[in-house]
């Protein structure tokens, strides 16, 4: 279908799914602004909802706008809407993420593969739960790498001794993070009374377990806090992803955000739960470490945990009203 303008009830739709997307710490770090006149709609980084002290160059925050952006995508297409997306159109105003109108371009085989992830919008969540030890068939693996591949980055499973490279690190971020203590984790932690009502932030329910060896390292949510996380037995042999682009600035971090999110809605529609990890991404100093040892280009964007297990608590979302604005 193709349209010149979004309609508003149209429009309060499609952000009420692109709501949906993962955002570290489940911050929400987003507003969409509905122009009237133009029927344009606008997607906007939230900078009061940033990391200060875990991502100060706002490289999640934008990623997790891209993984909004693309719920958007799907959404739309499900309705069979055809839209056109300017990634960052102006310069001079650097939290305008995107700029959504509706489109003419787009083939049926791409706006089908794009409806055929909605049913996953609602079903996706992050698993910090131990998954079992059964591996990713080769042909999932090679699905998720073209389900990134479609978005512009790249999906690469680490073998053997790369994975336990990576465990490494993340234990040393971790303990590094227990150490110095992390601010944003407290802020946005979700205890006491109904924790599962806030509409933004991470309810205990949804933190889950640690490993209780050095199998895996979860994040450490509870220690800005003084609360334990129960210590359970982990897979063996974590099945890992890691996600990169080419570049590494605002476009790329959007871009990777749409990538991240397609694969895991993909990963969702085929029963493979999915886990992210970005404690060693924080750190400048680990960050490029990160970096495929063989093909060496690239930015290391997210690093992810894949396999079949339980798929996560659901955490809520802001109202539609907080995060949608309506402007002549
Ligand atoms: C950029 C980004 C970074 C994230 N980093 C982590 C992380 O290090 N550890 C973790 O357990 N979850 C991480 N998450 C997952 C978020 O906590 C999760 O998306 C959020 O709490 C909402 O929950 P949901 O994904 O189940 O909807 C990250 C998500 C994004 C988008």
């Amino acid at each position: 279908m193709s349209t010149s303008h979004l309609s508003l009830p149209t429009v309060r739709d499609l952000v009420r799914e692109a709501a949906t997307a993962p955002s570290m710490h489940n911050a929400q770090p987003w507003r969409f602004v509905h122009h009237r006149g133009t029927g344009t709609l606008d997607l906007r980084a939230d900078p009061a909802r940033g990391m200060p002290h875990a991502d100060p160059d706002h490289r999640a925050q934008f990623i997790s706008c891209g993984a909004a952006l693309f719920n958007l995508r799907v959404a739309a297409a499900h309705s069979g809407l055809v839209l056109h997306t300017s990634l960052l159109p102006e310069a001079e105003d650097p939290w305008l993420v995107a700029r959504i109108r509706p489109g003419t371009e787009g083939t049926a085989a791409a706006t089908g593969a794009l409806a055929s992830l909605y049913p996953a919008l609602s079903r996706r969540h992050t698993s910090r739960f131990p998954f079992d030890e059964h591996p990713l068939p080769d042909e999932v693996r090679q699905l998720l790498i073209r389900e990134a591949e479609a978005e512009g980055a790249r999906l690469l499973f680490p073998g053997g001794w790369h994975v336990r490279f990576l465990v490494d690190l993340i234990a040393e971020a971790e303990h590094h993070a227990e150490d110095a203590g992390d601010p944003d984790e407290t802020r946005w932690l979700r205890v006491g009374t109904a924790p599962e009502m806030a509409t933004d932030g991470v309810p205990w329910s949804a933190v889950g377990p640690r490993s209780s060896d050095s199998a895996w390292y979860s994040r450490d949510f509870g220690h800005g806090i003084g609360r334990e996380q129960a210590r359970v037995r982990f897979e063996r042999r974590p099945q890992l992803a890691v996600l990169s682009t080419a570049d590494d600035d605002p476009p790329a971090w959007v871009l990777a955000g749409q990538a991240l999110e397609r694969v895991l809605l993909a990963a969702t529609t085929i029963q493979v739960a999915t886990g992210l990890t970005t404690q060693p991404l924080e750190r400048r100093s680990l960050r490029w470490l990160l970096r495929d040892p063989v093909q060496g280009h690239g930015a290391v964007q997210m690093i992810l945990r894949l396999g079949y297990g339980p798929t996560g608590a659901v955490t809520r979302r802001r109202p539609v009203d907080d995060i949608f604005v309506v402007e002549p």
